[in-house]
């Protein structure tokens, strides 16, 4: 018998700790092969000893999982964001998790704000640089407090960061599938290169460079500003984006928009042949956080997405169960349902185990 995958469960904070039990419930509702192991790290636990990540934390994520499965980090009570940024940003840096992967995959027409949009029609993913950009916190404050104050926010694009998030991009498009089967075709670079000339002349030349390792792969580019625009006006147009930390984050925002909103969205932050992590799109929200109301499809259809990354066929059926509760309106009221959480979940459980 094949040994289990062992995965780390994180669920942190607000809303996160709600929707990863139900995630974590329709892991074991699929029976996939895997064990799992719970950590603390959240908010709750650094206001009571101080640590946001246990010395050897990241080392010991990296060599005793195969996987990491995380809520979301961020609570009004810690107002510095210490340990999320700790947590989160730590993990996506310390080890090294440099494509975010994020799905853009309308599962019914009923869950998009655009008219006449079918699931084929909207169909991408986008890969964010997951470990520069504007998110290494590089800068500083001068006369603080002054009228004379100066906020420095620096962006750090190295040609190797660079390079080898768009490679994965290409490796990505060359091989997958839509998912009606479709070859995925056009890998599309956004920046704001027109502005931003040093970074953005970077990613130019290195995206030109890589495109041409893949002649197969039609090669495309659009400023952020204009991406925005043709998201929201045809978003059928694309296939692969590939962007920097912070354009990736914000366009996966707007994007999780024409999927049903925050509540639908899945990704992964993955450094190939290492311990890589999954997480839902969304936040916390604390102001629906304990009150049974957040959308927890978002964080199965992340487990199915780890699954599927781990090797683990169940996540087809745990992607059609999500599919069915949408179908069925088995929901929360974010996407036209008036289950909570725990239904939802519970929904989504039973179809599975049945
Ligand atoms: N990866 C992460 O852990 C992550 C990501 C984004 C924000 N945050 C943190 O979360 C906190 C709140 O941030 P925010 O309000 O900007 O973003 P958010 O994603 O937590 O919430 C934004 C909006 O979307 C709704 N929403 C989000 N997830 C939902 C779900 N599953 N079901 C139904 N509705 C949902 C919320 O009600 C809210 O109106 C902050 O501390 C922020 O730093 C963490």
């Amino acid at each position: 018998m094949p040994q289990k995958k062992r995965i780390a469960i994180i669920p942190g904070d607000g809303i996160g700790p709600e929707v990863i039990s139900e995630a974590v419930k329709a892991i074991q509702a699929s029976q996939a092969a895997v064990e799992t192991t719970q950590f603390d790290w959240s908010a709750t636990r650094y206001l009571a000893d101080g640590v946001t990540v246990p010395s050897d934390g990241f080392a010991m994520l990296a060599r005793d999982f195969d996987a990491i499965l995380l809520g979301a980090l961020g609570d009004p009570r810690v107002p510095s964001n210490i340990h999320a940024k700790e947590i989160l940003l730590g993990m996506r840096f310390k080890m090294d998790l440099y494509a975010n992967l994020r799905p853009v995959r309308l599962l019914d027409e009923s869950l998009c704000p655009l008219k006449d949009m079918e699931p084929k029609d909207i169909d991408f993913v986008v890969v964010r640089e997951n470990t520069e950009g504007a998110y290494v916190d590089a800068g500083g404050v001068f006369k603080q407090g002054t009228p004379d104050e100066i906020a420095v926010q620096e962006e750090i694009n190295t040609r190797k960061g660079v390079e080898r998030v768009i490679r994965y991009a290409f490796e990505y498009c060359e091989r997958h599938t839509k998912h009606d089967g479709s070859p995925r075709q056009r890998v599309l670079m956004c920046d704001k290169s027109n502005a931003m000339t040093h970074a953005g002349g970077l990613w130019q030349r290195v995206f030109k460079e890589v495109s041409k390792e893949y002649p197969q792969i039609t090669a495309q580019h659009l400023y952020v500003d204009a991406l925005c625009t043709q998201m929201v006006r045809d978003p059928r147009q694309f296939d692969v984006i590939v962007t920097n930390n912070m354009f990736g984050d914000i366009i996966t925002d707007l994007a999780a928009g024409l999927q049903g909103g925050l509540g639908m969205a899945a990704s992964g932050n993955i450094h190939p042949g290492k311990t890589s992590m999954f997480e839902p799109v969304h936040g916390s929200a604390p102001p629906i956080a304990g009150k049974n109301m957040a959308n927890p499809l978002g964080a199965i259809l992340t487990a199915a997405m780890m699954l599927r990354h781990l090797g683990l066929e169940e996540a087809t059926r745990i992607e059609a169960a999500v599919l069915e509760a949408v179908r069925q309106k088995r929901t929360t009221q974010d996407i036209g349902g008036n289950c909570g959480t725990k239904e939802t979940g519970d929904w989504v459980a039973t179809r599975l185990a049945g």
